[in-house]
């Protein structure tokens, strides 16, 4: 019988030392943790902050909003790239730290929901350059992505949607 093909993907992370960071990602950290310190998340008690960097060096926060009707809530780096979108529209977004205080945060398995890495990878894309994702859980060691893709294998990508984009 024929061997199907396989397609495979390779994603890499790079795990540090919150001390080995350069000045400028732990900045961002210091503010995505300030962002999370504002999290309204009464009901899960996971508090989620995000801060994006833009090219000029501009910082927007988010912090995870829920809601008693579940789905209504939303994630905190949706927030921040979202807010970043609708404050900064076309601004380039360099990197966005993703953080968790909560004592309920696994640091290995701290990741962006799929949802998240969706409008990650579609920002990325509309901006053809990389956006690096930082990740980290209370003060422990920090993994970054150099890439949105990096963590969203076999993304869904369309052309013709309707949309005036290509
Ligand atoms: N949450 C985020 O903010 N980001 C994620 O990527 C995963 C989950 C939030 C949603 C909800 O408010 C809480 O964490 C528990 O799922």
């Amino acid at each position: 019988m024929a061997q199907p093909q396989t397609r495979e993907w390779r994603s890499t992370l790079t795990v540090w030392s919150p001390d080995d960071l350069d000045a400028a990602d732990r900045e961002l950290l210091r503010e995505a943790h300030e962002a999370a310190s504002k999290a309204y998340a009464p009901y899960s008690l996971f508090q989620v902050g995000g801060a994006v960097c833009l090219e000029d060096g501009t910082v927007v926060r988010g912090s995870n909003q829920e809601n008693m009707a579940y789905p209504s809530g939303m994630c905190g780096e949706r927030v921040a790239v979202f807010a970043a979108g609708a404050q900064h529209p076309g601004a380039v977004m360099r990197a966005v730290a993703i953080v968790s205080p909560s004592p309920k945060a696994i640091a290995d398995a701290f990741m962006p929901c799929g949802g998240c890495r969706q409008v990650l990878v579609e920002a990325e894309r509309r901006q053809g350059q990389p956006l690096r994702v930082i990740l980290q859980v209370r003060d422990e060691d920090v993994m970054i992505s150099e890439s949105a893709v990096n963590l969203m294998p076999f993304a869904f990508e369309a052309h013709g949607l309707g949309g005036q984009e290509s």
